[in-house]
């Protein structure tokens, strides 16, 4: 009787949760330009991989001439934006977490460390090594297509040197 009674009050807060979840996923949240726009539609358009991907090249880039300039902070920022960029694609797309991951802990933290440690031989061994690894997570997951290259001059809208 009890088991029975756990069990029945189990389906009902299982079914009330899922109806819960949906009620709460078709919520209108209206804007000046959409009047029909739901919460399941907003959590649709948020950035996929690809968008991501291209604020990766963007950051990779501009972290490789700050620190041939020798503007430590500037690269320090531009990697630290890269990671964050990174956890928005580990939420939006997490079938690419584990990978992003070990990308950070084997790649990305070496580049930290040489940044750190104001040591351009070793950043540009490991801006090599990282460069690499980003190409092979392209043909990994089917985009051998896509292989970065470094731009052969500095971004010109930002100043390198300061
Ligand atoms: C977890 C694997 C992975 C890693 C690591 C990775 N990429 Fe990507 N990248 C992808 C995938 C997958 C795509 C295709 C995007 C899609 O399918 O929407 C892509 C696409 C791109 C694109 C094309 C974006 C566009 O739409 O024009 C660029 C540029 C890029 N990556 C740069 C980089 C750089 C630079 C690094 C390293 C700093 C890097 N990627 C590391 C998986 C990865």
């Amino acid at each position: 009787m009890k088991t029975k009674f756990i069990t029945l009050s189990v389906i009902v807060l299982v079914a009330f949760n899922s109806l819960y979840a949906m009620d709460i996923a078709n919520t209108i949240i209206p804007t000046k330009h959409n009047k029909t726009l739901s919460l399941s539609d907003m959590a649709e358009i948020q950035p996929g991989l690809g968008t991501i991907m291209m604020e990766f090249g963007h950051r990779f880039y501009i972290t490789y001439y700050a620190a041939k300039a020798s503007n430590w902070e500037l690269a320090k920022y531009e990697i630290d934006e890269l990671i964050e960029a990174q956890e928005v694609a580990e939420t939006t797309r997490p079938k690419y977490t584990t990978q992003l991951k070990e990308f950070e802990s084997a790649f990305i933290s070496k580049l930290q460390n040489s940044i750190e440690k104001k040591d351009w031989e070793l950043f540009k061994k490991n801006y090599e090594q990282t460069t690499n690894a980003c190409n092979r997570c392209h043909k990994e997951n089917e985009h051998p297509y896509i292989q970065y290259r470094l731009p052969k001059e500095a971004p010109k809208y930002l100043k390198m040197a300061l």
